[in-house]
């Protein structure tokens, strides 16, 4: 079943400030979720693509479902267990799933349930931009419902366009960080998390407002460590759907800050310096560019 809708959709549709896959994401579904009734101990992970939405699903589903739900012959993957909200690939009634309810999603702020702004919790990850873009190129050469771009260069003038999976970067950063403070938010970079995934796992759970030991929060660090992920078939979207994905390619790919220079000219940098000078002025955001 999933293998036909996706071999029958192809492209990408924008959707309110984002680009989404056309058949896989409907109009009015994502419509309804707009009122999509929050509980107060709802929590919501997003991210613009590729910034970071795996980690912090991993995270969740281990603060919130520990290793129980993880392992044994009932083990669910972090798909399910933080299923990606505006998805909803297993047909899932959010309704009548037991509280708390963890929840990733790609939605722009004007998209996302505005009960949200009531009640419930967010997590925001942002990532530098050039590694964003980076690593949004493999995963659009890597999906088979998106359309490959071998050529680095002409991607790049797609994405500062937002002519993208999740459409602007640029939008989905500043809106959220404009608005962040009317809804109960912590927002994250994915450069901290990686210079110290322990600190940000006590951020986030000190946050989410759990009383963990030491040895809880060491063990959620080191499951949830870029090389252990790696290793776990759980945490894999692609290995849980095959038929999403090409042959060569990993979702959890290299993990690192600064991997953009592997990619990008002098000319290509300088340019998107350029832009991102122009498109953040005012807003006083600083991204770790590398490590
Ligand atoms: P790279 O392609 O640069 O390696 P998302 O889950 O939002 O799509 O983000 C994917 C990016 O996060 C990929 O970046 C992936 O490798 C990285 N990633 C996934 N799990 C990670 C982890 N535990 N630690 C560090 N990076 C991780």
């Amino acid at each position: 079943e999933e293998q036909k809708i996706w071999k029958t959709a192809f492209g990408l549709f924008p959707y309110k400030g984002i680009n989404l896959i056309r058949g896989v994401h409907q109009v009015e579904h994502l419509e309804s979720l707009e009122t999509f009734e929050i509980r107060d101990d709802d929590i919501f992970a997003v991210t613009y693509p590729r910034s970071g939405t795996t980690w912090i699903q991993n995270i969740l589903s281990l603060l919130y479902h520990g290793d129980q739900m993880r392992e044994g012959c009932n083990k669910k993957s972090i798909q399910q267990l933080v299923p990606w909200f505006e998805e909803n690939i297993r047909q899932v009634d959010y309704n009548n799933m037991p509280s708390p309810r963890t929840f990733a999603s790609h939605l722009h702020l004007s998209s996302i349930p505005q009960g949200l702004r009531e009640k419930g919790k967010v997590v925001y990850i942002a990532r530098n931009p050039k590694d964003v873009a980076v690593s949004l190129f493999h995963l659009h050469n890597f999906m088979k419902a998106l359309e490959s771009e071998p050529d680095f260069d002409t991607f790049l003038i797609q994405f500062l366009r937002g002519n993208v999976l999740g459409g602007s970067w640029f939008d989905h950063v500043t809106d959220w960080y404009a608005q962040k403070d009317e809804f109960d938010t912590l927002s994250l970079t994915y450069e901290d998390m990686i210079k110290d995934t322990r600190c940000a796992v006590v951020r986030i759970s000190n946050f989410l407002g759990k009383n963990l030991d030491d040895k809880t929060i060491d063990t959620i660090a080191d499951k949830s460590s870029f090389k252990n992920m790696k290793e776990d078939p759980q945490a894999k979207n692609d290995v849980q759907h095959p038929a999403f994905f090409k042959q060569s390619g990993s979702l959890i790919r290299k993990g690192k800050v600064g991997d953009w220079k592997t990619t990008f000219t002098v000319a290509q940098s300088e340019m998107f310096d350029k832009i991102y000078m122009e498109k953040m002025k005012d807003l006083p955001l600083e991204f770790d560019w590398e490590l």
